[in-house]
Formats: structure tokens, C-alpha cells, sequence
């Protein structure tokens, strides 16, 4: 069997998916697609300095039409659903960068598409496979700390020194679209990997838009929090945005009936594990930083955890059950995403409760098959709300000209 030929869409955060595919011994990166040109011609120096040949293409379309066997999408957070679901149709197996969809609608379609095409459909939530996370999975799986009771996932991270060069002073780009508890994957996701929990029920919260982030575009609250109840009744504090704390916070808790886990706030890297002994309230700590199950990860992008969605993948085309079974597959990858879109339900509802559907129920589709609640306007329909619940005045566009500014002259935001 040859290599699998993989393409990749979306070249700014894909270009770490580019480099992974390039000498890697079972795949064969083969095209790129991105309409903005600078990376494309990157591609193509690359191509050139390791003696491969790519296709490059600015064209979504023409990318489709090239000879691949699978893709990776790392195109806008909201748009990865809308582009899975034809490549899934023409038989390509899909490797998605976060999130999985925009609204419940597409949750709804992306699970039944997948499903009919019997094609490899991974989640590339890559915080899920951090040395302390994917340890967090393996000791919770052998029942190191019992059941859960409670869990807390924290992903902050202040975007605005960076925000003209990841929004590049659009006013449509999906990070300036995009709703407090959108990209809830990062501080729940962990926690659900290690757990094999589904989510069924989330309340949602977030701070006010703030002067800091508005003058750079961004019409959303600074931060979102999702409170998610387990099918086991356990509780999870989800909270992710911009809030001021440098470095930034990753950050995962879980409490069980038979001890604890923590990673350091301070000291990334190292996890803290608790466990009772035969007594209440006795029994051992150990704080330690837990190796990689796979060596060649040290040294990969964030913190190592970006070797391992691409290795999963591959080797999941390939039929290797052992990374079938570290695979994020549809089901998980929604349970992941719709309690974000659920929590701003929840939100504009007044934080009154939503109930989250598991989509793995045929019965449970119906009720979300045309429910296009969101921020992007052309995913909404008339189901759209504004990403600001106090509906401020819409920020002004030499606001977005300014931004635009800075992100071609290099400047900090
Ligand atoms: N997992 C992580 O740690 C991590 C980190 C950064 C970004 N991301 C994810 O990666 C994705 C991309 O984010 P980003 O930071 O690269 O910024 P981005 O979303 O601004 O970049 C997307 C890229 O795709 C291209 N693109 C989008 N739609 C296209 C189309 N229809 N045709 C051709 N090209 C198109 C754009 O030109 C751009 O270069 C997002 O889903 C984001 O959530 C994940």
C-alpha cells in the first residue's frame, strides 16, 4: 500500500499539519489550498527546499478536485462542517481543526454524513494530548481516582497583543463573529477525553465585551464560562477567553470519589495526583511530570500535543485500532462543540438551563435538524443573534481599518 495523499486547507495553522505530513512515513502531503497567496508561495519554497511537489491552489473547488485520499481542516473555526460534509460525500477521510460546526443544524448533518460515508472522521482537539491530559485519561481509565464528582477545564489566553495578525482587521473574521462560549473545546474537551463522559445539560456565562478588546475589533464578551452537568451528575467548570493573566492559563481539575488530579498552574508539565488509601481523607500525593507514550512527540507545537492528532489519524486510516481508539470520532468531537452554542442559548436566554442532545440517538436529531442558532449570520438564517447580548452600537469601521494597519506593519495590537 502506498502512502495515504493527504491535502491541507486553511495554510496559517495548517502550516504546522504541513510540516508534519512532510517526510512522515505513511502519508504524503500532496496539496494546499488557501486564498490568501503569501502562504501558498511559503508552501511552495517549502516544497522546494525539501525537494517534494505540492499542489497549490487558492481555489476551495479546485483543491476538491485534486487527487486525495483525505484532508485536514484547518480553515475558519466556524466553516469546518460546511466544507467536511462535501469532502466526506466524495469519499475523503477528515482530520478537523477546532470547532466541529457552527449550529446544532450542522452537528445534526456532520454525524449522518459521516456515518453514511464509513470514512475516518477525527478531531483534532489537540489539548486533549498533553502529557498531563492524556496521563489525566490513562489514571482516571484504570480508576485511579474513582468517579467523577466534579471537573474544571480553563483555557485563558489575552488574544490582543496578537489580535491584528490572527484577524488581520477583518470585521467578518470569525474570531471578531464568534460568541464568548464558541470555542469551549479546549477547557472542556480534556476533560471528557479522560473521562469517556457525555455532557447533558449546560447553563451559560460570560463577563461584558471590554474596552481593551473593543478597540480591536472585537464585539464579543472577553470571556465565556460554560457550567455542564455529566450523564453521572457531575459538574464542570468550562471557562475560556481573554482574560488578563500572563503566561496564559491551561489548566484541568478532576475530583473523584477516591482522590484527585490536577495540572500546576504555574509549572506546566507537571501533574498532581491524589489518591485516598483505605481511610477518609488518607492517602498519597505525587506531583511528577508524566512522560509521552510516544517519544517523537517532545519538541512537537503546543506542548507536544499537536504530534498526536495528526499520528492518531493517520494510522486510523491505516486500520490501527490502538489510534482508532485515541481518536476524537464525530460523537465526541459534538459533545465537545454544541455545549458552547448550547451555553450562548443559554445566555441570551437569560442563563436559564439547555438540555444537550446526544446526537449517537437517531430519535434525539429531529429537534435540532434545522435549529441554525448562531452568530454567522450565513450559517443562521433567521435563527441569527448578535455575538453582544447589550447589543452595543456596531463598532466603527476605521476601527477595522486600524487593525488592518498594524497587522501589515507588524504591530502588536
Ligand atoms: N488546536 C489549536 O491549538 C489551534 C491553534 C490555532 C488555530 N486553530 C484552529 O485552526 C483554524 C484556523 O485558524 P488560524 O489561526 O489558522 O486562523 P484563520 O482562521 O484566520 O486562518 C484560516 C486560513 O484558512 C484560509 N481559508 C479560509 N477559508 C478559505 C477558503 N474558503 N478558501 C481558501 N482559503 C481559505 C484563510 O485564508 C486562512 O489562511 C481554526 O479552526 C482555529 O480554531 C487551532
Amino acid at each position: 500500500m502506498g502512502k495515504i495523499k493527504i491535502g491541507v486547507f486553511g495554510a496559517h495553522r495548517g502550516m504546522t499539519m504541513i510540516h508534519q505530513l512532510i517526510g512522515n512515513p505513511y502519508a504524503e502531503l500532496v496539496a494546499v489550498c488557501d486564498k490568501y497567496k503569501p502562504v501558498l508561495d511559503q508552501c511552495a519554497k517549502l516544497a522546494d527546499e525539501v525537494g517534494i511537489k505540492i499542489e497549490l491552489y487558492e481555489k476551495f473547488d479546485d483543491f476538491f478536485n485534486c487527487d486525495m485520499e483525505a484532508v485536514v481542516m484547518a480553515n475558519y473555526a466556524h466553516e469546518h462542517a460546511k466544507f467536511a460534509i462535501g469532502l466526506l460525500e466524495s469519499g475523503r477521510h477528515i482530520m478537523s481543526e477546532v470547532l466541529t460546526c457552527a449550529n446544532l443544524a450542522e452537528a445534526v448533518l456532520l454525524v449522518e454524513t459521516v456515518e453514511k460515508s464509513g470514512k475516518v472522521y477525527s478531531y483534532a482537539e489537540n489539548y486533549c494530548y498533553f502529557n498531563t491530559t492524556y496521563e489525566m485519561r490513562q489514571l482516571y481509565r484504570r480508576g485511579d481516582i474513582g468517579e467523577l464528582m466534579h471537573a474544571e477545564g480553563e483555557y485563558i489566553h489575552d488574544c490582543s497583543s496578537i489580535w491584528p495578525q490572527i484577524t488581520y482587521g477583518e470585521r467578518d473574521h470569525w474570531r471578531n463573529r464568534g460568541y464568548s462560549t464558541f470555542y469551549c473545546t479546549h477547557s472542556l474537551g480534556p476533560v471528557l477525553f479522560a473521562t469517556g463522559l457525555r455532557p447533558v445539560r449546560v447553563v451559560g456565562v460570560e463577563t461584558r465585551n471590554m474596552p481593551f478588546m473593543r478597540k480591536l475589533g472585537a464585539n464579543a464578551a472577553v470571556c465565556g464560562m460554560e457550567i455542564v452537568i455529566l450523564e453521572n451528575q457531575a459538574m464542570v467548570k468550562s471557562i475560556h477567553g481573554g482574560l488578563k493573566r500572563e503566561p496564559g492559563s491551561i489548566n484541568y481539575q478532576l475530583y473523584g470519589s477516591k482522590g484527585s488530579m490536577e495540572t500546576d498552574r504555574w509549572d506546566g508539565g507537571q501533574l498532581h495526583v491524589y489518591r485516598e488509601g483505605e481511610r477518609n481523607c488518607q492517602g498519597e500525593h505525587v506531583k511528577y511530570k508524566p512522560e509521552f507514550t510516544i517519544k517523537d512527540a517532545a519538541g512537537a507545537g503546543h506542548g507536544g500535543s499537536d504530534f498526536f492528532t495528526t499520528h492518531y489519524f493517520i494510522k486510523n486510516i491505516l486500520g490501527d485500532e490502538n489510534a482508532k481508539a485515541n481518536c476524537i470520532d464525530v460523537y465526541q468531537a459534538i459533545d465537545m462543540c454544541i455545549p458552547g452554542i448550547l451555553a450562548y442559548k443559554s445566555i441570551v436566554n437569560g442563563n436559564t438551563p439547555q438540555d444537550i442532545p446526544n446526537l449517537r440517538n437517531k430519535d434525539e436529531r429531529d429537534a435540532y435538524r434545522h435549529d441554525t442558532f448562531c452568530t454567522f449570520r450565513e450559517s443562521a438564517g433567521d435563527m441569527w443573534v448578535s455575538n453582544n447580548i447589550n447589543m452595543e452600537d456596531d463598532i466603527a469601521d476605521e476601527v477595522y481599518a486600524m487593525v488592518a494597519e498594524k497587522w501589515h506593519n507588524n504591530e502588536p495590537g
